[in-house]
């Protein structure tokens, strides 16, 4: 079979779309020049994320790792060493030392801010008047996940946005990889900058605990950062079995770990805000359902997860060995995996001929939108919340909102992120607001 190009603009994403359909559960895709296999059938997709033949440790299972990193654009997204790639007991080292800050109980007592958040952000858009043409992905889908990010890390100010370029270009695969790689070193500057502040003032912080677990640890390698990591030949002690799992950071884990949250929180909860307001505005019987009572706000945001997985390719997955699919195709030995999320969310395995409409009232809206198996998505609980949040206020206190006249919906130029480059709209008048209790 010819290898399928993806399109690093995601211009047309429903052809590729249709394409990845109609090539079987595992087709060959070239992502900027680098091979892999991408699968978008959901039920096969499923197995191999919870396959322990399948692992995202570049170091220990894939054998291009070193030939790609100097000048793939994409290089961040496998070189960085945290949860997001490891593999086996170290994936639960690392994925444990910021858990308990993203269980339901723990996001459950942020409700109230993030609806501080929320209101206060929809104060401002409220002044720019009824017929002001206002961008909600700049003005709410945006700045909401990042405060929410902000106050957790404890991120100074001035940091906030510095922080948003950064991770705008991670998400942005136009970028020459001379463009891609100066953006990685200015984000470990600002890292660096982050963990040095967090060291001379520390506070209650995500950051600071991390430090902590990091600076108190009896093992800890010295302060060059080299330790338990990858030795000098490149790979790693393979730490993947059943033995006990090692307690703490090294240096570049930790940068790394701050790196994965600060990223993982700008950007994916803005397509879901942004996709979730498009599909609504576009699709005003089903406002109109969720107004009259007959859906609610969770069902919006499974749905839009569904239609439209914020994360449409993620990259990279790595056989450890053989793997047979069913079909026949067979992923060799250290072959590279692409989750093709978008695309398995509108698979017709699923959905039959029907996975490209938005229905707040589908019985089965489920999705892999936030992955499945060991690595998923930590945060869905919080973009959940999110989600549901600016989603139920936009929409409760603005009754009149609708797309902007002429507004043309543009994808943002990536081929991992998928939203809209600017959400133009029209705010209307504002419902009348509850009396304040006394
Ligand atoms: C709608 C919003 C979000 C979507 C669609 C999303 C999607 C995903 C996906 C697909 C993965 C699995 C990656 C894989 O295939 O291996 C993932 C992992 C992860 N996500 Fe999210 N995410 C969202 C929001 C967040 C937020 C708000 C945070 C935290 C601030 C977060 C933190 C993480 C972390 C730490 C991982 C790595 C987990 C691991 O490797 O064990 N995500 N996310």
């Amino acid at each position: 079979m010819d290898r399928l190009v993806l399109d690093p603009t995601g211009r047309d994403r429903d052809a590729e779309t249709a394409e990845l359909h109609a090539r079987g559960p595992a087709t060959p895709v070239d992502i900027l020049g680098v091979k892999a296999w991408a699968v978008a059938d959901p039920d096969v997709l499923e197995d191999l994320l919870k396959d322990p033949r399948v692992s995202k440790d570049p170091l220990l299972h894939w054998p291009d790792f070193a030939e790609v990193v100097p000048t793939w654009p994409l290089a961040l997204w496998v070189s960085a060493r945290n949860m997001f790639t490891a593999h086996g007991a170290d994936h639960r080292r690392l994925r444990r030392l910021v858990g308990s800050a993203f269980t339901a109980r723990q996001v459950g007592a942020m409700t109230v801010r993030v609806e501080q958040l929320t209101d206060g952000l929809l104060d401002d858009l409220a002044a720019a008047g009824p017929d002001a043409v206002v961008d909600l992905r700049e003005r709410l889908a945006h700045p909401l996940p990042i405060r929410v990010i902000a106050e957790l890390l404890g991120l100074p100010d001035d940091l906030q946005d510095r922080f948003r370029t950064r991770v705008d270009r991670v998400f942005d695969t136009t970028l020459t990889p001379e463009e891609s790689a100066a953006n990685a070193v200015e984000f470990y500057t600002m890292l660096d900058e982050l963990i040095a502040a967090k060291r001379r003032a520390p506070d209650e912080s995500m950051t600071s605990l991390l430090i902590a677990a990091r600076d108190t640890d009896p093992d800890r390698p010295g302060p060059d950062g080299t330790g338990p990591g990858p030795g000098p030949d490149g790979t790693r002690p393979d730490n993947t079995g059943p033995g006990p799992d090692r307690s703490a950071l090294t240096e570049e884990e930790l940068r790394d770990t701050l790196l994965l949250i600060v990223s993982a929180g700008y950007e994916t909860t803005v397509n879901l805000i942004d996709n979730g307001i498009a599909n609504l505005l576009t699709h005003p019987d089903q406002l109109a359902l969720v107004r009259a009572g007959k859906a609610g706000w969770d069902d919006v945001v499974e749905e839009s997860l569904r239609r439209d997985a914020p994360v449409a390719h993620l990259p990279l997955r790595y056989a450890v060995e053989d793997i047979e699919l069913p079909g026949g195709t067979t992923i060799p030995r250290g072959g590279a995996i692409l989750a093709a999320y978008a695309a398995a969310g509108r698979h017709p395995a699923r959905h039959g001929d029907g996975g490209a409409d938005f229905d707040v009232t589908r019985p089965a809206k489920d999705h892999l939108a936030f992955g499945h198996g060991p690595h998923f998505c930590l945060g869905a609980p919080l973009a959940r919340l999110e989600g549901r949040t600016a989603l139920r206020k936009l929409f409760e206190r603005f009754p009149a909102l609708a797309l902007a006249p002429h507004a043309a919906l543009a994808p943002v130029g990536s081929l991992i992120s998928n939203g809209h480059h600017a959400l133009p709209v029209v705010l209307g008048d504002q419902a009348p607001q509850a009396p304040q209790a006394s």
